[in-house]
């Protein structure tokens, strides 16, 4: 722990100057590509590890985990065509997955070839044994984009497989996704093998975005392996001058946009073999007088595990790094970039954070907090002041997760002497006069609340268990929708089932969201950017009964992702605009992958 510094991801470069100038667009060539870095500390004989990770085509030594930042500007969109170079440089052929796969859940399944495309294989019979051994399909999703087309919004069946030399005939080189659309999208001839051109139109407040991988039954290992990065948009009315806040002035010479005070950090939990390789579980691990459950076709998925918790805390690729900051204030815009943990951030000196901003930007006021709960993919924008540490204190950020209500028992306690640990600061003398404004007098920029909504829609978050065997814990956690409308009776639905959401264009609807499990779980909206209205437990059946509470603080502003706790009712209010087809899901991206996640269609459904 605090071997080595903390990592700033660089600036993304862009794609080439001709675009510059007189485009009405940013444009990108970013690709993944397997390659090895050294995340584990070199000095303790630990060898690098083999990662997934984006870069710009154009410079390859910006491949890296996580990786670079795209920066991006008010109402300049950004177009970027995305590559799947998951293929050996020199052969051209595929490359196998890092991590094991487990084919009998709803996933991309390439080798299913054109007619038994996205359909499940039985286990072991109609795959091969051992681990998958690709083609590995990808598709990027920029989490926090609202008002993108449904066409670049990197839906998990817009997969995609490389363009390698040994793809066999009748394979099927991208999901179902691009049959839906066919023909209405104005990208349309943008589209080539083993690459797809998305648009984002950041016609939205100033924010913390990231851009990951979605593919359909593989994001949870696809994102293990790395491909991960921040989108960090700026400017217009939702954003504040530049000088306010700390490090928005960068001065000359600083090589990422950020500025030296302005620091993204994305925070995961990694667990490595003895050889530096990342380890991912490969069995559910069920004790053996379960194991008879565990039989090919048999009711459980026989590799997926139910949640995934690291044993090593990873900042910006590094474990437990350390980071030299001036006696001043400091923004850090935090990620919890974990497949499955909830984190609770704490100073271990009990020096405060200043939230100023979460998931989707800038909340309406500061607020004070001595703890940051972060879910899995929640965002928290904050100042932190060192100006009264004296230079030689060291300051570690603890992560006190969980707290009781918000795992429902799945997540372990975080271990004190390592996974209760995220990274520590060393203060040093203040180079210059700090003459950002303290976070106690900060005026954010305005925020216009959502109007009344036009209809209330009541959703639901299932577990389904075996009734014979409840102790082996889930078969999947998911989605599910009230029926009859009106009706107490929560219908638990799968990916394949037909829509049940779908908004009118332009309309704004209260969503009730009713956790039946005994978890909490982060539940993400695409497209749209939300409020959160309040939260109310229930008891079954789902008759509200004590009063609603209010958002939790830094809850205020708007947001993607919500935390769901067990037993509750959580309201989030939204206006869904752009038609289209989009999806909603947990971000605990084991439950993701295994049927926690709906699409939703926006308009009407196309016949
Ligand atoms: Cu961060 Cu649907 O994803
Ligand atoms: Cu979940």
């Amino acid at each position: 722990q605090y071997r080595r510094p903390l990592l700033v991801p660089p600036v993304m470069p862009k794609a080439g100057r001709r675009h510059d100038a007189c485009a009405r667009f940013d444009y990108y060539e970013i690709a993944v590509r397997q390659f090895e870095q050294q995340v584990l500390p070199p000095e303790l004989g630990l060898s690098p590890t083999k990662v997934w990770g984006y870069g710009s085509i154009h410079h390859p030594e910006t491949f890296s985990y996580p990786a670079f930042t795209i920066e991006a500007r008010y109402r300049r969109p950004v177009r970027v065509k995305w590559i799947n170079e998951l293929k050996d440089p020199a052969t051209g052929r595929f490359l196998p997955h890092l991590l094991p796969v487990d084919p009998t859940l709803h996933w991309a399944n390439p080798p299913g070839g054109v007619e038994g495309r996205d359909s499940r294989p039985t286990f072991p019979g109609d795959c091969p044994p051992g681990p998958y051994p690709g083609p590995v399909p990808i598709v990027t999703h920029l989490h926090g984009m609202a008002g993108v087309a449904q066409e670049s919004d990197g839906y998990p069946e817009a997969w995609f497989l490389p363009a390698a030399s040994d793809i066999p005939e009748g394979y099927a080189e991208t999901g179902t996704f691009y049959d839906y659309y066919q023909g209405t999208s104005p990208l349309g001839d943008l589209w080539e093998r083993g690459a797809a051109v998305f648009e984002y139109p950041n016609d939205q407040r100033a924010a913390t975005l990231w851009y990951h991988d979605h593919t359909l039954g593989i994001t949870r290992l696809n994102v293990y392996a790395g491909p991960a990065g921040f989108y960090l948009l700026r400017g217009g009315p939702g954003d504040l001058p530049p000088g306010v806040l700390p490090g928005s002035a960068p001065p000359p010479g600083h090589n990422h946009g950020c500025g030296p005070y302005e620091i993204p950090i994305v925070i995961q939990d990694r667990s490595f073999n003895d050889d530096g390789s990342l380890f991912y579980p490969k069995t559910r691990g069920l004790p053996p007088e379960l194991a008879n459950l565990y039989v090919p076709n048999g009711p459980f998925p026989p590799i997926w595990v139910p949640e995934f918790f690291g044993e090593v805390i990873v900042v910006n690729g590094r474990p437990w790094p350390y980071l030299e900051v001036e006696q001043r204030r400091y923004r850090f815009r935090i990620l919890n970039g974990s497949d499955s943990r909830f984190l609770i951030l704490k100073m271990d000196d009990g020096r405060s954070f200043w939230q100023i901003g979460s998931d989707s930007g800038f909340l309406p006021r500061p607020v004070e907090r001595a703890t940051l709960l972060l879910a899995p993919a929640e965002r928290a924008d904050v100042i932190v002041d060192f100006s009264d540490a004296r230079a030689g204190t060291e300051i570690i950020l603890l992560n006190r997760g969980p707290d009781v209500p918000f795992n429902g028992g799945a997540q372990p306690p975080a271990d004190p002497a390592t996974t209760g640990q995220v990274m520590q600061f060393r203060v040093v003398r203040a180079t210059g006069r700090d003459t950002s404004t303290p976070p106690s007098r900060l005026r954010l920029p305005r925020f216009e609340p959502l109007g009344d909504e036009d209809a209330v829609r009541r959703v639901s978050l299932n577990e389904l268990s075996l009734a014979s065997a409840p102790e082996a814990g889930p078969l999947a956690v998911v989605l599910g929708t009230f029926s009859p409308p009106g009706s107490n009776t929560p219908k638990a639905l799968f990916w394949d089932d037909p829509i049940t959401e779908n908004p009118a264009p332009g309309s704004t609807e209260i969503w009730e969201i009713y956790n039946f499990t005994m978890d909490a779980h982060p539940i993400h909206i695409h497209e749209v950017l939300f409020q959160v209205v309040e939260r109310q437990p229930f008891a079954t059946p789902p008759l509200p009964q004590p009063p609603p509470r209010p958002p939790e603080a830094g809850e205020e502003g708007f947001k993607d992702t919500v935390v769901a706790l067990p037993l509750e009712i959580t309201r989030i209010k939204a206006k869904f605009e752009k038609p289209g087809r989009f999806v909603w899901h947990c971000h605990i991206l084991e439950h993701e992958d295994n049927e926690m996640m709906r699409p939703y269609q926006i308009g009407h459904p196309p016949p």
